[in-house]
């Protein structure tokens, strides 16, 4: 398998070269791996580093666009703090991608930046949400016609524990495999579950194959074991970006993580026929959103 896996030779947020070689491969759905940047937190927020500052209610800790902090417990000196420190992260992941990719800057929806301060193995899961087996994001509620996930990780662990991904084959791969055995896309069943609320939008063909994609590897678990996969463990103090919508990924161990996502539609990428809406019309010859 070629290299799933770039390693970029980068040690700061700011001003870092935009390389077309880099662009081709995060858009071919590969992992540009930044050993030599880390996320620093200061001294005097490195008391937040503890899984009990998190509300037990909900799933991360996240910043939304407004500043506003969710999900965590704590006074409001401790909140402040932990906003500031998940804020100034959200900041330094934009630089980097503004620097990496500038032609998405003009386009780029900015999501909630989250903190994840859980061990990873402690969580226990359905499987369809069990992110310890690899897939392709895509969420049941949230169609999103083709727009794209792009995510900056950081691993904030103070202890020096990695976090453990595998990382799977090519998108064009697993379409390959999982498209000839999706359910059919069902229109009415789609304004069905509008109407009910599950999804906040209609659900397009696109996002319905996305989800079969998803769920289709997950379910497998024969596919899950013999499939061409490499294991990586980002160190403790690294940084990585990959479309997670692309990119087959399962997070096998790890504490402490930093996330940014951001959203980009298709057509905006540098090549947008590399996206998995260009790679499934074209594997489909049709039109799905
Ligand atoms: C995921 O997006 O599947 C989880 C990634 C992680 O927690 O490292
Ligand atoms: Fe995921």
């Amino acid at each position: 398998m070629d290299s799933r896996i770039v390693e970029m030779p980068v040690d700061a947020w700011a001003q870092v070269e935009c390389r077309p070689e880099w662009i081709s491969a995060l858009e071919a759905g590969k992992v540009l791996y930044f050993p030599h940047l880390g996320f620093q937190p200061r001294e005097e927020e490195k008391h937040l580093f503890t899984p009990a500052i998190r509300d037990p209610k909900s799933r991360n800790i996240s910043l939304n666009a407004d500043g506003r902090l969710a999900g965590a417990l704590g006074d409001a000196q401790t909140q402040t703090l932990l906003a500031g420190m998940v804020g100034r992260f959200r900041e330094q992941a934009l630089e980097l991608i503004h620097g990496l990719l500038p032609r998405y800057t003009e386009a780029l929806r900015v999501a909630p930046t989250s903190f994840r301060p859980m061990q990873v193995e402690s969580r226990a899961q359905s499987w369809r949400a069990d992110d310890r087996r690899l897939h392709v994001d895509a969420f049941p509620s949230r169609p999103n016609y083709g727009e794209r996930i792009l995510r900056v990780f950081a691993n904030v662990n103070p202890h020096g524990q990695p976090r453990v991904w595998r990382v799977g084959e090519s998108f064009e791969t697993i379409a390959q495999r999982f498209v000839p055995r999706a359910k059919p896309y069902s229109a009415w069943q789609a304004k069905a579950l509008q109407a009910l609320h599950v999804t906040k939008s209609l659900r397009s063909e696109y996002d319905h194959l996305m989800l079969q994609l998803h769920d289709g590897m997950k379910r497998d678990l024969d596919y899950q074991r013999d499939c061409e996969q490499l294991t990586m463990p980002f160190a403790a103090g690294s940084v990585w970006v990959c479309f997670s919508d692309q990119t087959a990924h399962a997070v096998m161990s790890g504490q402490y993580m930093m996330e940014q996502t951001l959203h980009l539609p298709a057509a905006r990428q540098y090549d947008p026929a590399a996206s998995p809406l260009g790679i499934l019309q074209k594997l489909t010859g049709r039109e799905l959103v």
